[in-house]
């Protein structure tokens, strides 16, 4: 209650000083926000494609020569296995599994029936029992160790369900396979996942080309029968430019360490959110980890807890007010500090340049650079630049010795209540006016800036 009660004062000593000076509407300078505004607008509109994205390495699939229509193939019975459900409906799959010729399978081409069955002539209308039952009817010629080898087995191939998928005799699509799109066959069991992707805007473009890109649809040595692993080294299979970025990076992110890695943030399939994340934006996805201190594996250090920092600090910096952490963060890690996209220095001090302030990305560089203006920021007494006086030196401070680039409560500006010098966290007792203001942090005694009228400070 403090606080509300001091803001009162304050407020009211404002509108008195105004009434004195003569001044009418306590309206802000508004120059230097407007050209910012623009500049802001840009980079959103740029970031849209962040800098790292390189061209993806893909997998896909050979695009089949259209042929015939399909004629409905006719799935032999198999117990136990859902059967694909038959056709009718309009196909959600574009048929790019047709063969320019019907596929016939070599042993009903040769016409010796009784491979396969104990009548010489089976006929549906009489007797056209097996010889033995899939799937070792199938591995009297096929490979069982292809179909079973591996540590992961599909639940129709362990049921020995090959005709779910293959008709044994002919068809019109490659493989013999009882459908003319792959994801029309996964679909037509796995309804859930068709559902899916008949309603999910954002699939992630493998998953839209065909489930085989990453699942086998026999048998492998990962969980779900994926290729690789599929926390992150499947992701990386194909995202070989993720890989070398992620290897690259000094700055890691722990996130990636989690158990889940790559899955700690992004489904596999798709979520409907853009880039498939788990949350329905980029902030929420962070913290959902960053609701607590977190420490850095490389070096013990302890972040603050995000979440609540933002909870309590509630006037939040620009992009955090648009959801987008990534706008400033790597999430993949980087090899500047804190993962941030563009170089920001690390400490209080630091001689300046202009390339090392991720904040030029947005705001206008001359707010720093220029000793005098009228234009480019309102941190000025008179024409002379006060942030050119305390950032733009040898020994220059860095932007966060005043400010809070995530979210702030006391002060406007996204000026800190105190800073952190060393070990000692001092206030920096800021008050403004409607043409400046005043601070008096542990740095010097309180001093004072005026636009409009320059103020000499005698301390
Ligand atoms: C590679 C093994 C194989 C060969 C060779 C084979 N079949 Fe079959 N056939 C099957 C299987 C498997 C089924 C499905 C049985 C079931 O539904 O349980 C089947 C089912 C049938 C059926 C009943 C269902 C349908 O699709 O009409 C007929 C009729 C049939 N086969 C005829 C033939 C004839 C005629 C030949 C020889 C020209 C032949 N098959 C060769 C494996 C074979
Ligand atoms: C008598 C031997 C024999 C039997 C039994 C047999 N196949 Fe085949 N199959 C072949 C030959 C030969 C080929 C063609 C060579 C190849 O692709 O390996 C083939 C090819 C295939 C293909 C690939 C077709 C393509 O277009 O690439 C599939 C799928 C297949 N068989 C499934 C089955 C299934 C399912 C069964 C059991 C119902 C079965 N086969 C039983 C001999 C057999
Ligand atoms: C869930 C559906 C499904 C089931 C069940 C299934 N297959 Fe397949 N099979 C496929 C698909 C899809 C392909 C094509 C893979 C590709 O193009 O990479 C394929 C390819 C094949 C091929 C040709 C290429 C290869 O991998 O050698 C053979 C042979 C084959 N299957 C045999 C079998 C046998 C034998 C069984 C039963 C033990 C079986 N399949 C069960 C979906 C299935
Ligand atoms: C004939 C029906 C059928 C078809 C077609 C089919 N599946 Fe399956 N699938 C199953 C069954 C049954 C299981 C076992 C479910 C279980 O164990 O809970 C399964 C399991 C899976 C699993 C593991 C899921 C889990 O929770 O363990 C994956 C992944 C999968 N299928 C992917 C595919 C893909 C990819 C295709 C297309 C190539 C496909 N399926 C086609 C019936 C089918
Ligand atoms: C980009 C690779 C990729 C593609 C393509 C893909 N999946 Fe998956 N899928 C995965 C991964 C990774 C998992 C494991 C998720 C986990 O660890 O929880 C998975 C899990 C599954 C599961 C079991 C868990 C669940 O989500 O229900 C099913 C079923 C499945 N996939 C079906 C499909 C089908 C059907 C398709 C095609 C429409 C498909 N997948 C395409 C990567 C893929
Ligand atoms: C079979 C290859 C393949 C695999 C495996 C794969 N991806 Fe992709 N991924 C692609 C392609 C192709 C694109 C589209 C091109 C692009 O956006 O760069 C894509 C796009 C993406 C996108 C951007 C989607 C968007 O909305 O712009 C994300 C995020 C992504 N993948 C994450 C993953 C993750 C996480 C995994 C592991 C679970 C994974 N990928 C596995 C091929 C793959
Ligand atoms: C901490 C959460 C998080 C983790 C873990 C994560 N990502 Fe991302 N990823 C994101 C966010 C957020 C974006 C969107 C970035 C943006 O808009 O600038 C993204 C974007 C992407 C994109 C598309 C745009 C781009 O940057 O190329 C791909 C591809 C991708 N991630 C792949 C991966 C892979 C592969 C892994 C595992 C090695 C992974 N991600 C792990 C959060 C994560
Ligand atoms: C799955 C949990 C998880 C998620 C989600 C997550 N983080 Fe992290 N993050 C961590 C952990 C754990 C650390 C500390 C360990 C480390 O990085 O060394 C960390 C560290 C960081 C760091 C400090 C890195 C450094 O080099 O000092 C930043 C900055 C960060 N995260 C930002 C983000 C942003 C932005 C997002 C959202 C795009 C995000 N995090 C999402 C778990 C997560
Ligand atoms: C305008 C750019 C910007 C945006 C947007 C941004 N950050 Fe930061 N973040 C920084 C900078 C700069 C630092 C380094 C601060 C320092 O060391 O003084 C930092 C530091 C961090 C740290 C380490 C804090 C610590 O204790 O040292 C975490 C964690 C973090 N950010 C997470 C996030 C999350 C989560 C979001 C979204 C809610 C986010 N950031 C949005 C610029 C940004
Ligand atoms: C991705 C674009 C972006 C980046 C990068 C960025 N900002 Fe901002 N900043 C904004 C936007 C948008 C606003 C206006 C909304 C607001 O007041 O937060 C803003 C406002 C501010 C304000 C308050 C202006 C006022 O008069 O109230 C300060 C101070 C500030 N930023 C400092 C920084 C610092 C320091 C950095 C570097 C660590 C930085 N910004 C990096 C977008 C950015
Ligand atoms: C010595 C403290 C101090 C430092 C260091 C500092 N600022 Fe400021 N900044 C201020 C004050 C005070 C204001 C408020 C000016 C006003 O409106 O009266 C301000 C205002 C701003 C604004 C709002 C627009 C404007 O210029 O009036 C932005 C943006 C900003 N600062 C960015 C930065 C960036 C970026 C850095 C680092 C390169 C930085 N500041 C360093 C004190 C500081």
């Amino acid at each position: 209650m403090i606080v509300s009660v001091r803001k009162i004062v304050f407020v009211s000593s404002v509108l008195a000083l105004m009434a004195l000076t003569g001044c009418t509407t306590p309206s802000k300078e508004k120059a230097p926000q407007d050209t910012e505004a623009v500049k802001i607008e840009k980079v959103k509109a740029a970031e849209e494609k962040p800098a790292e994205v390189a061209a993806e390495t893909q997998t896909k699939a050979e695009a089949p020569a259209a042929a015939e229509a399909p004629t409905p193939v006719e799935a032999p019975a198999v117990a136990e296995v859902p059967k694909p459900k038959a056709g009718g409906e309009e196909p959600f799959f574009e048929p790019n599994l047709l063969s320019e010729k019907e596929v016939v399978h070599p042993p009903f081409e040769w016409g010796d029936c009784t491979v396969c069955h104990k009548d010489k002539n089976p006929d549906k209308s009489k007797n056209y029992d097996l010889v033995m039952d899939t799937p070792d009817l199938c591995y009297q010629c096929h490979d069982k160790d292809l179909k079973e080898g591996k540590k992961f087995i599909h639940g129709p191939v362990a049921a020995g369900a090959c005709t779910a998928c293959h008709n044994p005799h002919k068809s019109p699509n490659k493989r013999l396979l009882v459908a003319s799109n792959i994801n029309e066959l996964c679909t037509s069991c796995h309804t859930a996942k068709g559902e899916f992707l008949h309603r999910t805007d954002n699939i992630h473009p493998p998953v839209k080309d065909q489930c085989i890109n990453c699942h086998d649809p026999h048998t492998e040595d990962y969980k779900f029968q994926l290729k690789e692993d599929g926390k992150k080294d499947l992701c990386l299979m194909c995202h070989a430019d993720k890989k070398e970025w992620i290897e690259k990076a000094n700055n890691k992110h722990g996130a990636l360490n989690r158990t889940n890695g790559c899955q700690e943030c992004h489904d596999p399939h798709g979520t409907g959110q853009p880039r498939m994340l788990k949350a329905d934006s980029i902030m929420n996805m962070c913290l959902t980890c960053h609701n607590e201190p977190l420490k850095r594996d490389e070096d013990g250090v302890t972040l603050i807890n995000m979440a609540k920092h933002l909870e309590e600090n509630p006037d939040w910096h620009g992009p955090i007010q648009w959801g987008d952490c990534a706008m400033c963060h790597n999430p993949h890690g980087s090899p500047n500090f804190r993962m941030l996209k563009k170089p920001f220095p690390t400490t209080f001090y630091a001689s300046f340049d202009v390339n090392n302030y991720i904040c030029f990305e947005c705001h206008e560089s001359k707010k720093v650079t220029e000793e005098k203006t009228t234009e480019y920021t309102n941190f000025r007494n008179g024409t002379q630049n006060l942030h050119f006086v305390h950032v733009d030196k040898k020994k220059g401070r860095t932007c966060r010795a005043c400010h809070d680039f995530h979210g702030t409560k006391d002060y406007p500006h996204h000026l800190r209540k105190k800073t952190k010098f060393g070990k000692i966290n001092f206030p920096i007792r800021y008050i403004e006016t409607p043409t400046g203001g005043s601070c008096a942090p542990a740095c010097h005694a309180r001093r004072y800036y005026d636009r409009e009228k320059p103020i000499v400070n005698t301390k």
